[in-house]
């Protein structure tokens, strides 16, 4: 029988991550406070699945079964008899650590896994009572395409977990990687102060915002350009990683530059809203 999932938060990572999983053969659970962002996260599951659809890249027989491996719900109940339970509502400890009382408390599964970028393991785990089965599932965006996954080991996370959730990221197609719990992890210790450096730059007006991106782009082998990067991601997400590492690390390279801090006190948050550091058709 195929192992049954519960994704918590139906927003852009939970929905890579349900699609990820259901294509893989695995029965989701995904689950959303409001019937809304959960049909919406289902149509972006869905309209994702058919422009594959319309590239010759899956049939018609395989969106179907997919989407029948998918349930929506708002009730934690429903997720019950779950192998793993994977969080990803906003990057707020105390939302995150809300989530993992009830999900403890209604799922019972063997993993409770969190995909925070940046928060760390061993606080988020002091929400559930068995810290053991704890662990960091540090998923990249967009998730069905994106191969690695942090697999991040709390301070009581077990040796049984962490080889239970290694194994699960590889039957779901994708490369697990194991770290520790160190602030930002691999990924946004690297990215991150990437990010903020190329917004300094642009600050100081050492090159334009389209110069700085082609520069990284087609002079480094980046897919995208660090400021188009920071709109793809959002940037009240870079944000609120940055603040995360800095608050941990005091290293001042993580402290969001104030160009950023005015980008999104401005309700410029990247792609999603429109505006950036580009200005985007507004998509869904
Ligand atoms: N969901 C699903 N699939 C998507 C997608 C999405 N949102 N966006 C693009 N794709 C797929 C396309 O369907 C296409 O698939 P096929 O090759 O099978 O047809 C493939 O990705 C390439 O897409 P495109 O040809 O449309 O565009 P592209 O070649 O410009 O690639 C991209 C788009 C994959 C997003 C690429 O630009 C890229 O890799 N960008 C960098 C992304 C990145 O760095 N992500 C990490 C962000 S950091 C993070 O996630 C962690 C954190 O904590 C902040």
């Amino acid at each position: 029988m195929a192992k049954k999932i519960t994704v918590i938060g139906p927003g852009t990572m939970g929905t890579g991550i349900a699609q990820a999983f259901i294509t893989a053969g695995f029965e989701v659970v995904l689950i959303g406070r409001s019937e809304e962002s959960l049909q919406r996260g289902m149509a972006i599951i869905k309209a994702r699945m058919d422009k594959a659809a319309a590239k010759g890249k899956l049939s018609q027989q395989e969106i179907s079964s997919a989407m029948g491996n998918l349930k929506l719900s708002a009730n934690y109940d429903d997720g019950r008899g779950s192998y793993a339970v994977i969080e990803t509502v906003s990057e707020m400890a105390e939302t995150k650590m809300e989530v993992f009382k009830l999900a403890e408390e209604h799922i019972h599964s063997e993993i409770l896994a969190t995909n925070t970028s940046s928060i760390p393991i061993s606080k988020l785990s002091e929400a559930v009572k068995d810290r053991s089965r704890f662990i960091g599932l540090h998923f990249f965006n967009p998730v069905p395409v994106m191969k690695p996954v942090e697999v991040i080991l709390g301070k009581d996370t077990s040796k049984a977990t962490a080889e239970a959730a290694l194994r699960l990221i590889e039957e779901c197609g994708k490369v697990p990687i194991e770290v520790i719990d160190y602030p930002g992890f691999v990924a946004n210790s690297v990215l991150m102060p990437m990010l903020n450096e190329a917004i300094i730059l642009l600050e100081k007006g050492v090159s334009t915002k389209e110069g700085i991106d082609t520069i990284i782009k087609l002079g480094l082998n980046h897919p995208m350009g660090p400021l188009e990067l920071a709109d793809y991601i959002g940037l009240d997400v870079c944000k609120d990683i940055m603040d995360s590492i800095y608050n941990e690390t005091h290293d001042m390279k993580f402290k969001p530059a104030e160009m950023l801090i005015q980008l999104v006190s401005a309700g410029k948050l990247g792609r999603k809203t429109g505006e950036g550091f580009y200005l985007y058709k507004q998509e869904r």
